[in-house]
């Protein structure tokens, strides 16, 4: 088992601190795969979405691992055309059916389309009857969350943004933890697209502690205290990413990372995510 570190929520409810995420794993044996890896590597935290299509095989994959269900923190997300449409309802009872369970960890609402005021509350009445153990929003700017902040709904336990070196997000990161809500970082590598695992920097680093720069970067992301879901399909990968518990960056590394921000995002900016 891995020597996991967990953050808790602002209900009391802990989250591990790392998990895999399935955003891009194709939909079928390629996601069931890659989850029954991780669980069987020491993972216990699933982060996937409605969007993403893949819930089906994400509970394909906790079967065959054989861990149970109560082991395992499962994330999904609301979909954007749902919220739109004010069917949160139905979108999360079809998340229940897809990923075979009665009950969901963490619920967030994917993007601030409109309507998504509605949502929350959809999703809150789910978290007071304990269908959802904690309820949270993704790729929410500042004036989102003071949005709900306004209209006196529950602080979201976590916001799941964009978050890698090239983009540290710092406003909404730094709102964030005065407001006590956990960040959750999503592309935490710089996705696919990103040079970051060739940067000459975060490979230096790693020849000093004999990790990759992907383990680097993850690391990173749990010195600073963000969730990090890191996504990979190949077996070498998950596991290597998970070998992060037995080192710690030292304040100058930390502080070389710190300096790698371009603020540019690699992905959509949520104040024109789905305006056409
Ligand atoms: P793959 O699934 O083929 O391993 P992010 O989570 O930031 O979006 O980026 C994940 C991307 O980086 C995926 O394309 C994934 O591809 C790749 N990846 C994940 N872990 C590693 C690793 N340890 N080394 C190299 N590439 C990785």
């Amino acid at each position: 088992m891995l020597n996991y570190t967990t953050l808790t929520f602002n209900n009391g409810v802990t989250i591990p601190q790392f998990g895999l995420g399935v955003f891009r794993s194709e939909v079928g044996e390629e996601t069931a795969q890659a989850v029954q890896w991780a669980l069987e590597a020491g993972y216990r935290h699933i982060d996937t979405a409605m969007a993403y299509r893949n819930e089906q095989d994400v509970a394909e994959g906790i079967r065959r691992s054989g861990v149970a269900r109560e082991e395992i923190f499962i994330t999904t997300k609301c979909a954007t055309g749902d919220i739109e449409k004010r069917q949160a309802l139905d979108c999360f009872n079809r998340s229940l059916d897809n990923l075979k369970t009665d009950y969901v960890d963490l619920y967030l609402l994917h993007w601030p389309v409109p309507n998504y005021e509605e949502a929350y509350e959809v999703i809150t009445r789910l978290y007071e009857e304990k269908k959802i153990r904690a309820i949270g929003v993704s790729n929410f700017q500042v004036h989102h969350l003071q949005n709900l902040e306004r209209l006196g709904y529950l602080t979201p336990a976590a916001n799941q943004i964009e978050l890698h070196p090239a983009f540290q997000n710092r406003e909404v990161k730094e709102y964030c933890g005065e407001k006590g809500i956990i960040v959750e970082a999503w592309s935490p590598l710089g996705g696919k697209d990103f040079l970051l695992l060739d940067h000459p920097v975060l490979n230096a680093i790693g020849k000093k502690y004999g990790k990759s720069a992907a383990q680097v970067i993850i690391r990173w992301h749990l010195q600073i205290g963000n969730v990090v879901i890191p996504k990979s399909v190949h077996q070498n990968r998950i596991i290597q990413n998970s070998e992060v518990f037995d080192f710690e960056l030292a304040d100058e590394d930390m502080a070389a990372i710190r300096a790698l921000d371009t603020n540019k995002r690699a992905y959509w900016d949520p104040e024109r995510f789905g305006t056409r």
